[in-house]
């Protein structure tokens, strides 16, 4: 059984089919990219996928489980987390704060939520680990706002992270950032995927260097449908892809 797929899921915005009959299967083990132009429906998919938004049609599941419109909390209870194209940084808080948060709502304290941070042993122990993982030890009491754009994709990854799901689903991870820092993230998150044991990784990924590099497989969108769901390989090899989605990204 896979442990996350699509069933020819359908996503209207109005009149306007942002997905039109994707299915997709995710197995164990297995580091997805999802790939496409601008507009090709890649983060609607991701938020299919994560239960933040109802497919119009199709069926999407998780572990054998219906998903569609769960929202954030149930999805983390159940094992999944996901980061956003845009880095969600709230500017009041801390890098250890901000992972706390995540941490804070997968282990279930609800009530008042950072007064009884700072007391929380489990949760720091969980902000601390996190936070070396992604080499982000030493800057815990830095207000999250000040860190540089690859330190706070980092930090959006980490508090996906900190949620100890077994598939996790970034959407651009590396966006905005040099292609040393892509790298850098890149490596941190695959390291911190084996620590861990997260089950499978699937990322919405533009740069074509990263998706070669790290994916196993890679789902190819164009205008709301599957181009190509294939191996790096299989990508480089079909003309149609290559000239659809890969020569046409702009830099
Ligand atoms: N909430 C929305 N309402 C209307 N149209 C939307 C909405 N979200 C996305 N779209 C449209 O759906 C298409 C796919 O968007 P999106 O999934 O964000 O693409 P990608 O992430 O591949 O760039 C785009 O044409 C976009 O304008
Ligand atoms: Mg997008």
């Amino acid at each position: 059984m896979p442990i996350l797929e699509a069933l020819h899921v359908r996503k209207l915005y109005g009149d306007f089919c942002a997905l039109d009959d994707v299915s997709l299967a995710v197995d164990e083990g297995q580091f997805v990219s999802i790939i496409g132009p601008n507009g090709a429906g890649k983060t609607t998919l991701v938020n299919v996928l994560t239960g933040l938004g109802r497919p119009t049609a199709g069926r999407v599941r998780f572990k054998g489980e219906d998903v569609a419109g769960i929202g954030p909390v149930r999805l983390a209870e159940l094992g999944m987390a996901r980061s956003f194209q845009l880095v969600n940084i709230f500017p009041g808080l801390t890098v250890a704060e901000t992972i706390a948060v995540a941490a804070v709502s997968r282990l279930g304290r609800g009530g008042r939520l950072l007064a009884s941070l700072a007391r929380d042993a489990e949760v720091r122990a969980r902000v601390e680990e996190v936070a070396e993982l992604f080499g982000l030890g030493d800057k815990l009491t830095r207000p999250a706002r000040t860190l540089a754009q690859g330190d706070k994709k980092l930090l959006d990854v980490a508090s996906a992270f900190a949620l100890h799901p077994e598939v996790i689903v970034l959407d651009e991870p590396t966006s905005g950032v040099s292609t040393r820092d892509k790298n850098a993230i890149m490596e941190v998150l695959v390291e911190a995927a084996k620590h861990m044991d997260v089950k499978a990784i699937i990322q919405v990924e533009h740069d074509m260097d990263i998706v070669f590099g790290y994916s196993d497989r890679i789902v190819a969108l164009h205008q709301g449908r599957v181009l190509a769901d294939t191996t790096p390989d299989g990508i480089r090899a079909d003309a149609e892809v290559v000239a659809t989605v890969v020569g046409k990204r702009r830099h």
